[in-house]
């Protein structure tokens, strides 16, 4: 066996448990060693699980459909995909500018939740049946619930307020009127036409499964339901921006999560964030932005304005999920409690007003032609793989073109950026480790996308000073992927992955390295959540990108956390594998039945 190959890594993972951290837990009154504490409670060890019950309490399986029931339903129209808004080329949506932008009416809203949250059709197992969505979540378990508040617009005949999205019944709950003008007033920082788009988190669906790891998927969902809801508003030529200004307390409130009386008995909603959308040929309505060519929009909100709205009439009484929680996981209450982010920030955003993108070109460039599948086809069709055959391979052009969609582009200003980091307001803070297992035109092996190259130097001294950098050979100038160690990860990839074959079978699997404890310690608790978010984003970018490919993609939630780091030798918490992912050729379970989304709405002749 040769040292520095996979072959030797392979040899060398120890099957015991590390040595229990000693590092100041859960009594800590520094928010960031309370997470620090979760983070390393919550691992899985090759003989250890995180906490969970141990076993499925079926009878208390969490209703997957949040209701309030007392609130008026406004049911969006069912579209056919052949029905306006018709979206435009996949490819397209990717370039800033290339969507038609659409006006908000209750048709292009109707497809903005089809793409974001909606079912995507029924599965059928003998007398079982269970629904899909735009969306994946780990165990198809669904803890994201959506809300929209949205303005008086021209063309929408829908009261101003707080509307909760019920994807059974693709329709709006209005959970709050709120005065038109006071609306008005919170919305006035952003274009003509923009709405809050928020998400929420019931932790339990997760946990009822989970356990005590449960919080981690819970965001990685929310990641994915953020990078759902960017691309379908691209479908739209609408923008969308994550208002991560904003202090949670100020979610909650606008978001109704605060309101004990509403919740009463049933599971509790975690409020995760909010964002503003706007359709993108409308820019901002400053006269002297329109002046100077450039403008910024606050990434934050008018708490007072906020409270105002807070205390209209609120209407619907949450419905109970499970009629009984076995186990109440105390420890997810309290990683929520210590991420809270209690302070507002004064983010802006910069934003370019009537004039082309400077980074159009660019992007365009990058992208091969607007021929093949439409954007709805592709979100229509995404599904995880169950299985993979263990053959297909893809091109290295492809792998290539896949890797290019997870750079931010992080030299250009945010809104520039491609879809979906045009709405994320940071700089990339995960890389990814790839085992390449069947990709024409690349060695097998174990390779690194270093998703800013600003961060090489950190992240190659995080890992063994032995392995080679090499920088692989063809690919595209500006993309920092480098191979690591040649030779046939897939044994090493399924090991780590809690043995399961999806991530050996594929084309490639990957673990998303986060810069994990220097940033926490920079930025402080609240981080904890958002490094799941970038996560998620990431994947959901690759679910489709796998789908337009012609192969599939699946997120892996369980893998054995420390195993994974021994790979590279990371010996600290200064990266921290957060996500594993494989994309490849799948395996179609037979037994299963697939049912249209809609079919129980329409009336049957
Ligand atoms: C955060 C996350 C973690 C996941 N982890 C796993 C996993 O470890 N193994 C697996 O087979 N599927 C995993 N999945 C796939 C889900 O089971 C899948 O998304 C869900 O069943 C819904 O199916 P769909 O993606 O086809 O809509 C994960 C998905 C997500 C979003």
């Amino acid at each position: 066996m040769v040292r520095g190959s996979v072959d030797y890594v392979y040899s060398l993972m120890s099957t015991e448990n590390p040595i229990p951290s000693t590092r100041p837990g859960a009594a800590s009154a520094d928010p960031v060693d309370r997470i620090i504490h979760y983070h390393a409670r919550t691992k899985h060890h090759f003989n250890r699980y995180a906490r969970s019950l141990g076993f499925l309490d079926w009878v208390n399986q969490p209703d997957p459909f949040r209701r309030f029931d007392g609130a008026q339903l406004i049911s969006l129209p069912l579209l056919k995909p052949d029905e306006e808004p018709l979206s435009s080329a996949y490819e397209a949506i990717y370039r800033h500018g290339a969507v038609p932008c659409q006006p908000v009416s209750l048709r292009t809203l109707s497809r903005f939740f089809e793409f974001a949250l909606a079912l995507s059709a029924w599965k059928k197992a003998g007398e079982s049946e269970w629904a899909l969505r735009s969306n994946p979540s780990s165990g198809n378990l669904h803890p994201t619930e959506g809300y929209v508040v949205l303005p008086k617009i021209d063309g929408l005949d829908l009261a101003s307020g707080l509307y909760h999205y019920a994807p059974k019944e693709h329709g709006l709950e209005l959970r709050s009127e709120f005065p038109h003008e006071h609306v008005a007033r919170l919305l006035s920082p952003f274009p003509s036409d923009a709405f809050f788009f928020g998400l929420t988190s019931i932790h339990w669906r997760e946990a009822w499964k989970y356990g005590e790891r449960a919080f981690r998927y819970c965001n990685h969902d929310v990641g994915h339901a953020l990078g759902a809801a960017r691309i379908a508003a691209a479908t739209l030529g609408w923008k969308m921006a994550l208002l991560d200004g904003v202090d949670q307390d100020t979610v909650a409130m606008l978001l109704g999560t605060d309101r004990k009386t509403d919740f009463g008995e049933a599971e509790s909603e975690h409020p995760d964030c909010l964002t503003v959308v706007w359709p993108g040929n409308i820019m901002s309505q400053a006269s002297n932005a329109e002046r100077s060519g450039r403008s910024s929009l606050p990434l934050i909100l008018d708490t007072a304005i906020v409270k105002e709205l807070a205390g209209a009439t609120w209407n619907g009484k949450a419905n109970r999920l499970s009629q009984e929680h076995g186990v109440h996981w105390d420890i997810i209450d309290e990683v929520a409690d210590a991420s809270w982010k209690t302070q507002a920030d004064s983010m802006t955003v910069s934003v370019r007003v009537g004039l082309p993108l400077s980074s159009d070109t660019l992007h365009a460039s990058r992208m091969t032609s607007d021929a093949g599948p439409s954007a709805g086809q592709i979100i229509r069709q995404r599904r995880s793989a169950v299985a993979f055959d263990g053959k297909t391979s893809i091109s290295v052009a492809t792998f290539f073109h896949m890797m290019e969609r997870v750079m931010p582009q992080a030299e250009f200003p945010q809104l520039e950026r491609p879809i979906p980091w045009d709405a994320w307001p940071y700089d990339p803070s995960i890389h990814l480790m790839i085992f390449v297992h069947r990709v024409e035109g690349l060695t097998p092996g174990l390779y690194c996308l270093v998703r800013d190259n600003r961060k090489l130097s950190f992240v190659q001294q995080a890992m063994n000073p032995e392995l080679t950098w090499t920088i692989v050979p063809g690919c595209p100038d500006g993309l920092p992927l480098y191979c690591l160690l040649e030779g046939d990860a897939r044994k090493l990839a399924v090991q780590v992955s809690c043995h399961q074959d999806i991530a050996g079978d594929s084309a490639f699997s990957f673990g998303m390295l986060a810069e994990f404890e220097g940033t926490l310690r920079e930025r402080g608790a609240w981080w904890y959540p958002r490094m799941f978010w970038e996560a998620g984003l990431l994947g959901q970018v690759l679910y489709l990108e796998a789908e337009a490919a012609e192969v599939r993609a699946t997120g892996i939630g369980c893998f054995f956390d420390d195993p994974v780091h021994e790979v590279v030798a990371i010996k600290n918490l200064a990266l921290q594998s957060l996500y594993h992912f494989t994309i490849g050729g799948p395996v179609e379970d037979r037994r299963l039945q697939t049912l249209p989304p809609y079919d129980h709405l329409r009336p049957h002749s």
